[in-house]
Formats: C-alpha cells, sequence, structure tokens
C-alpha cells in the first residue's frame, strides 16, 4: 500500500514563517509535480490555510479535529486552490485535545486512509499533543530558524524525537526572514551563515539556502480582499520566490529518494507488538489449568463456566478458574464455619458485590508461630485498595478429612512454590467471557493492581516490624 510521506514544520517559537513555509510549499510541490497529491492541514488556530486555498464561501463541516475522531482521514479533504487539497482549520482544538489518544493517533489514523502523496502539516508554537502527533508521524521535519533564540528552541524538538527512539537527522533547520541588508564584519558575511554555522555546530542538518525576509512576501498576507496570497502567483519577481523553488525542489528530491518511510516503520512496530501481545496472549491460555482448582473437574467444552473466578499466584506457576459454587464452600468452611445457611449467603453477598463492583480478593498465606499457618482474606477495590478483611489460623497437621480437598492448604499446595513461604493467590470474578481476562489490556490491569497490593503488603509488613 502507497502511504504518504509527511513533512511536519514545527519551531516552538512564533513568527518564524511557519505557515508561509507551509501554505507557499504545497503550491510549489504542486508547481514542481502537478499530478502529486499535496495535502495541507494545520494545527494553529489561526485560518490562513483556509484564507489561502478556499475556494467556496460555504462553511465546511469537517475540519482537523476530524483527524481524531472517527472519520477516515481522506475523507475529511477539501480540493482547494492550486491543486492543493487541504484539511479546514478549526477553532476549537484545545477543546478537543482530550480525543488525542497519544503521540501515535495521527500516524495510525493517517496509515489506515487511503491518503497519499505528500501531506504538509503545519503546527503551532507550542509542543502540544498536536505538535506531537505530527512529529511523531513526520518522515521529514522543517524547522525555520530566524535568530539564535528560535536555534535554542530544536532542543526541545530534538528532544522529543531522541524520547521516541528517532534519530534528531529527521530535523532540518532553514534559516528564515533572514535580512539580507545586514552584513556583519569577520568570517560570517552575514546572519543566514552564522545561523548556519551555529546549526551545525550544535549537530542539526540544515536545507541549502534560506528564505529571505521580503516587504513584499509580508504584504502578501495583508490586503484588502481577507484572501492571502502565496508567492508564486504575486511575489514571483522576489527573492524568496527562487528561494521557495530551490527549497522545494531539495525536499522533492528527497521525498523521491527516500520514499515515504516513516508510517510504514510505525505500522509494522505495531504490528510486532500485536504479534507479541497474541503470542503472550496464548501462552497465557495455555497455562491455565485444566480443572477447577478447588474440585479438580475438568473446564467445560469452551474452557471456561458461566460464574467463575480467576485465580493467579505473582509467579503464574498457578492460573486458572474456580468454580463458583467451589469457591463459595471454600471461603465459608475455612473463614466463617460458625455462621448459618442464611448469614451465609448476606456474607458471600457482602464479600463478593458489596460497594465495589467486582473487588478484587486476596488470600495471603504466612507462618504463624509454631504449627500455625495465618490465611488472610482481603476485599480490595478496583484499584487494590483493602476493603476489609478476615483472618483465620490453620494448624498445619490438623487431619482434613478425605474427602474435602476443597481446602485452603490444598490451593496454596497447587502453586508448587515452597510452603515455607508467604504466598499471595489474587482472584476475581471472571468476566461474562473469561478469556478476556487474558487479554493484553485486562491481564496488564490485572498485574498491575496485583503488584500494588504486592507492595502495599509489603510495607504494612516493613511498619510492624519496625
Ligand atoms: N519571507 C518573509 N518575508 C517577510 N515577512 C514574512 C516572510 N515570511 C513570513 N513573513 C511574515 O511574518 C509573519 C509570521 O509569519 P508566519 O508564517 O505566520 O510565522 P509562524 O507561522 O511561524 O508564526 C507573518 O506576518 C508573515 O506574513
Ligand atoms: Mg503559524
Amino acid at each position: 500500500m502507497a502511504r504518504p510521506y509527511i513533512i511536519a514544520i514545527a519551531s516552538e517559537k512564533g513568527g518564524v514563517g511557519k505557515t508561509t513555509l507551509a501554505t507557499n510549499l504545497a503550491i510549489y510541490l504542486k508547481g514542481l509535480a502537478e499530478n502529486l497529491p499535496v495535502t495541507l492541514f494545520s494545527f494553529d488556530n489561526h485560518f490562513t490555510v483556509d484564507q489561502m486555498f478556499c475556494l467556496t464561501k460555504s462553511i465546511e463541516t469537517n475540519n482537523v479535529s476530524g483527524l481524531f475522531g472517527n472519520k477516515n482521514p481522506a475523507d475529511l479533504l477539501t480540493t482547494g486552490q492550486y491543486g492543493v487539497d487541504y484539511i479546514p482549520s478549526s477553532r476549537t482544538l484545545l477543546e478537543n485535545q482530550n480525543q488525542i489518544k497519544g503521540v501515535d493517533h495521527l500516524a495510525k489514523a493517517i496509515a489506515h486512509s487511503s491518503m497519499q502523496g505528500v501531506i504538509i502539516i503545519d503546527t503551532s508554537p507550542t509542543l502540544d499533543l498536536y505538535t506531537q502527533n505530527a512529529l511523531f508521524a513526520a518522515d521529514r521535519i522543517i524547522v525555520p530558524i530566524k535568530d539564535a533564540p528560535s536555534l535554542e528552541n530544536c532542543l526541545n524538538l530534538s528532544n522529543f524525537l531522541v524520547g521516541q527512539k528517532r534519530s534528531k537527522s529527521a530535523l532540518k533547520l532553514l534559516p528564515c526572514l533572514i535580512d539580507t541588508r545586514i552584513r556583519f564584519d569577520g568570517p560570517f558575511r552575514n546572519s543566514y551563515q552564522l545561523l548556519k554555522a551555529y546549526a551545525i555546530n550544535r549537530g542539526y542538518r540544515c536545507f541549502e539556502g534560506f528564505i529571505a525576509k521580503s516587504p513584499k512576501v509580508e504584504s502578501l498576507s495583508t490586503n484588502p480582499s481577507g484572501k492571502i496570497h502565496p508567492v508564486i502567483t504575486h511575489g514571483r519577481n522576489t527573492d524568496v520566490h527562487l528561494q521557495l523553488s530551490h527549497l522545494t525542489r531539495q525536499i522533492y528530491l528527497e521525498y523521491l529518494e527516500h520514499g515515504p518511510t516513516r508510517l510504514k516503520e510505525i505500522v509494522n512496530a505495531i504490528s510486532d507488538q500485536e504479534d507479541d501481545f497474541l503470542q503472550e496472549y496464548t501462552s497465557r491460555v495455555k497455562n491455565l489449568h485444566k480443572t477447577c482448582l478447588c474440585c479438580d473437574n475438568p473446564l467445560p467444552e469452551k474452557n471456561i463456566w458461566p460464574n467463575a473466578y480467576f485465580l493467579e499466584n505473582i509467579t503464574n506457576s498457578l492460573s486458572g478458574f474456580i468454580e463458583e459454587d467451589c469457591f463459595f464452600e471454600l471461603l465459608l468452611h475455612e473463614f466463617y464455619p460458625e455462621l448459618n445457611g442464611k448469614e451465609q449467603q448476606q456474607l458471600l453477598q457482602e464479600i463478593l458485590v458489596g460497594a465495589a463492583n467486582r473487588p478484587f480478593l486476596l488470600l495471603q498465606k504466612t507462618l504463624g508461630d509454631g504449627d500455625e499457618i495465618r490465611v488472610d482474606l482481603s476485599r480490595l477495590d478496583q484499584d487494590g485498595k483493602k476493603i476489609s478483611g478476615r483472618d483465620i489460623l490453620i494448624n498445619k497437621h490438623k487431619r482434613i478429612p478425605r474427602k474435602r480437598k476443597k481446602t485452603l492448604l490444598n490451593l496454596f499446595n497447587k502453586t508448587g512454590e515452597d510452603h515455607n513461604e508467604m504466598q499471595q493467590l489474587l482472584i476475581r470474578q471472571a468476566d461474562e467471557n473469561p478469556l478476556e481476562q487474558l487479554q493484553q489490556k485486562n491481564y496488564l490491569k490485572w498485574k498491575m493492581v496485583f503488584n500494588r497490593i504486592l507492595i502495599e503488603k509489603t510495607l504494612e509488613k516493613d511498619n510492624r516490624e519496625e
């Protein structure tokens, strides 16, 4: 599948010429390669893109916010002037920021769309989530710099890339708004040469050439019609026209030479990860105990009971289900032998439903004094915080009637771990489809809660011992 090549124009400094560059670059690219689909959109909250490319007066319902919604990005495109496709700008980016699911949201959306050719993204002068998404997806990041402070700001962009395990060579700097009338004495004759030397000295790559400051170019965005004119049509006799042509040629050659690789890389990384997740899930299913952990009845056909409880120890040496009836019987026998039938029902209701929806239950076995083993039963909320608890002491040598297999010690013995060690079993009522519990997302949550509980238990113990 042919994927698009993405160019982000970014700089944490405002007024360095990002938007002017983004809009004109789109038009110059079309001029250079008529058949190349070129798409432009802006994550800034001004409407320069719309003012430059809009052909009709009709109000657009689609805008760049839709890139993070349920829409296909290709459906958001409007064919604009000069043959450039654009996505209308949005006034409500800030309010909609919470719909962004992560730095890779935009990349995934575009990768799954039919967008092709070159996409140019203009960004705002902050490293917000929109800018981060643009940087993350981009094959090439163009950073206009106009002075030393704007050059210093590049460090944040480069740190962001490094944080995403990318090389900072995706960045390429372009001196912009250069006043060519100013001349220096010494080795660097003008601010362009000085900036370029600074940039290279700091390990950045630069485009050949620069974009000069031109009153004519400045005037293109201020005219009575409210329309913003491009350099190619209204500033052909400026140096900036030649500079933009030269720059566009460099960018186009890079595109031809390297092609779109970034989205491919992202998609491959995601599918590798999905493969890993699937493998981990399969091995968790394989590791499941094949019978009820209490009564040893074999698992039914689909590996599940309708009302089963999932149970695991932290090392996964024991992982499986307990039938609901078995589980209730076990709890009542061991922890509440004195209760009558009605009281038992009430109690179960309280322990297993109670305040928290599907609480976690933790069984912890510790060695007590002499021949005693202590088992704590704690009821914990969704986040693993203790709600209530009860503990009992069991004599190691107490004879258990042969037919009663449903004992706590039996359950702990199934872990195969040293029975002198402290052991914990985490239990929770399984979903309607119990294997859901083993899916990556749910399972990570389960493990996270388990780890948190164990950390708290350790702290509790340390406090007691102090
Ligand atoms: N080459 C140039 N010469 C003169 N003025 C320019 C040039 N490029 C941009 N400008 C002007 O500078 C201001 C900032 O440019 P803009 O592209 O909006 O920067 P940014 O998007 O980084 O904030 C605008 O008023 C624009 O018209
Ligand atoms: Mg701008």
